[in-house]
């Protein structure tokens, strides 16, 4: 790993791969992954991007279904940035060689909260091909270096007593064992993803562990709306903690949630019945669940064609298959689990974050599309505009900006010898955040996460004194982070709005809540 260059870029999804394409004009660009490079969150979308290309579409009719998902927290600056450059950043993937169905007539699927038909899809692989098609042009670009099995471990903060704290590159640790590398860039981007690690049940890889929201935390930069979890009502039960997603495009195309003696519920819910948003409808599973004492409600795929299924969900179909589910003659058991943050790191629309010299983008990032509530297959439409829009950004002026030195934000991870297997740690924060911070939260629940957390990280503090420095237990620091960070944020909000659902205050308050959640280490 070299210890200098222009760009650094921590995570290869598509927020990191769309902007070190974009920054490769402006100089060397180094993406540093901690796994192999396609494994992401990315790499596992199911149902598509969302982008207003049909002839009855417009920005201003996707605006309107994204600001009533989100609840009143979107930003209208950052929303209109997303509605009116996103079909062409679209059209860009496709230039960069990215397959979709139906080919130059684009098929556009629906998904939940959506008023049109919008998600342009791969199948049900959207993700795997927008990543394989990001790498491909990566690796045709000379100027962009991608560093597999590379974790970053903190950020570089430049000299304080010089000038304003700013963040001058990354701690980096080689996962074969030669070492740490501080690696010194005139500009970091963070595009690590979500934090779904933190929940027992969860759709998330095993990669989504919070990192770049820890990180930027400790360094002192602006984090927001962290309360804000998103569960995903349709996940194959049982979720286990690696659940998979039966993607919301089931249902855009026609398939119901009923309960386990076949009744539908969600009309009772919502007029727009098992497409209501998201947080609607893992909410009314959730209050089924908890009325019937049943594991999983069922969706039922009958009202699709056969061929359609077959068509649209070949992959669904065959996870299905292989689980002994018959999906084109038997309803599929389903459940929620935590499946996308909303909030992140906070950053203004051109990737800027409170912490100069630190860019953020993707699920990483807080840019205020999202609000209280994502509405569906919006996200990898984010990543794409704001990753466009700090690349230009930041560009024209990277040549100016010097490399700085710098100290690593924290030092205090031992180099003793001893290997520790942080399991039974993992499997303790996961499920006390799943029982008292899910879907459905109480001050009192909340107060016990926040003291069992306190407890779970002195012990693991104590544990780690003198052990070997390892990708493990830097992820488990770094979900207990990422963990305390969602409690703290949800004990801010005493109302009920969007994700954020708490019994003991279930209504929403405007008068004091209409804002972002905003916490820092400073
Ligand atoms: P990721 O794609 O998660 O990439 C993060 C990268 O950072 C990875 O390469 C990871 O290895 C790396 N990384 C993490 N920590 C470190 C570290 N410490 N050091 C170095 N590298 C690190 N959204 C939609 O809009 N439409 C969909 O259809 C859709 N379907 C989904 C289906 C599933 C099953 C899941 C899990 C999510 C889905 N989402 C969907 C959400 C969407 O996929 C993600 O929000 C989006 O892909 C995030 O992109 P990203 O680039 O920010 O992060
Ligand atoms: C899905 O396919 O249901 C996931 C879409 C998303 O998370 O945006």
């Amino acid at each position: 790993m070299t210890d200098e260059v222009d760009v650094l870029v921590l995570g290869s999804g598509i927020a990191g791969l769309f902007f070190a394409l974009h920054a490769s004009s402006f100089g060397r660009v180094a993406v540093v992954t901690k796994k192999e490079r396609p494994e992401s969150n990315t790499n596992y979308a199911q149902g598509g991007i969302a982008a207003a290309l049909a002839p009855d579409d417009s920005p201003e009719l996707h605006a309107r279904d994204t600001h009533n998902a989100g609840a009143g927290l979107c930003h209208g600056d950052a929303v209109t940035a997303l509605v009116t450059e996103g079909p062409r950043r679209v059209r860009e993937l496709i230039e960069l060689g990215a397959t979709f169905s139906g080919g130059a007539d684009l098929s556009l699927g629906r998904e939940g909260g959506h008023s049109r038909r919008r998600i342009v899809h791969a199948a049900d692989l959207t993700g795997r091909e927008v990543e394989r098609a990001l790498l491909d042009a990566v690796a045709a670009e000379p100027n962009i270096e991608i560093h597999e099995n590379q974790m970053a471990v903190d950020l570089l903060i430049g000299d304080a007593r010089v000038e304003e704290p700013r963040c001058v590159g990354a701690m980096v640790l080689a996962e074969d064992g030669s070492g740490l590398t501080e690696v010194r860039s005139r500009v970091v981007m963070m595009a690590t993803g979500g934090s779904g690690q933190v929940y027992a049940h969860t759709t998330n890889p095993p990669i989504a562990t919070g990192d770049g929201l820890a990180m930027a935390y400790r360094a002192g930069a602006k984090i927001a709306n962290m309360e804000f979890i998103q569960f995903h009502p349709t996940a194959l039960y049982p979720a286990g903690d690696r659940a998979f997603l039966i993607s919301e495009a089931v249902r855009g195309e026609g398939a119901v949630l009923l309960k386990q003696d076949g009744t539908p519920f969600m009309d009772r819910y919502h007029p727009l019945g098992s497409l209501a948003p998201r947080d609607v409808v893992a909410l009314a599973i959730d209050r089924e669940l908890k009325q019937s004492g049943d594991d999983f409600v069922l969706l039922d795929c009958s009202p699709i064609a056969e061929q359609e299924i077959r068509r649209h969900f070949p992959n669904i179909l065959a996870e299905t298959s292989a689980r002994g589910i018959d999906m084109l003659n038997e309803p599929i058991p389903v459940v929620p689990a935590a499946h996308y943050a909303c909030g992140g790191i906070l950053t203004d629309t051109h990737g800027r974050t409170s912490l100069p010299g630190l860019c953020a983008v993707g699920e990483v990032a807080c840019t205020g599309v999202h609000g209280a509530n994502r509405l569906a297959s919006n996200s990898l439409l984010e990543a794409l505009v704001f990753a466009a829009r700090t690349a230009a950004r930041i560009g024209p002026n990277l040549a100016a900006a010097p490399h700085r030195k710098g100290t690593p934000v924290r030092r205090e991870i031992g180099f003793g010898g001893q290997c520790v297997d942080t399991s039974p740690q993992r499997a303790e924060l996961r499920r006390l955040m799943w029982d008292l911070v899910g879907i459905v939260r109480t001050d009192g629940r909340l107060r016990e996460a926040s003291q069992s957390l306190s407890d779970l990280a002195l012990r693991v503090r104590e544990l780690t004194r003198d052990a070997e420095l390892t990708p493990d237990l830097l992820e488990l620091r770094n979900l207990i982070q990422a963990a305390a960070i969602i409690v703290i944020s949800s004990q801010g909000r005493l109302e009920s709005r969007g994700l954020n659902f708490n019994l003991d205050h279930p209504f929403r308050n405007n008068e004091r809540f209409l804002r972002d959640t905003v916490i820092s280490s400073r």
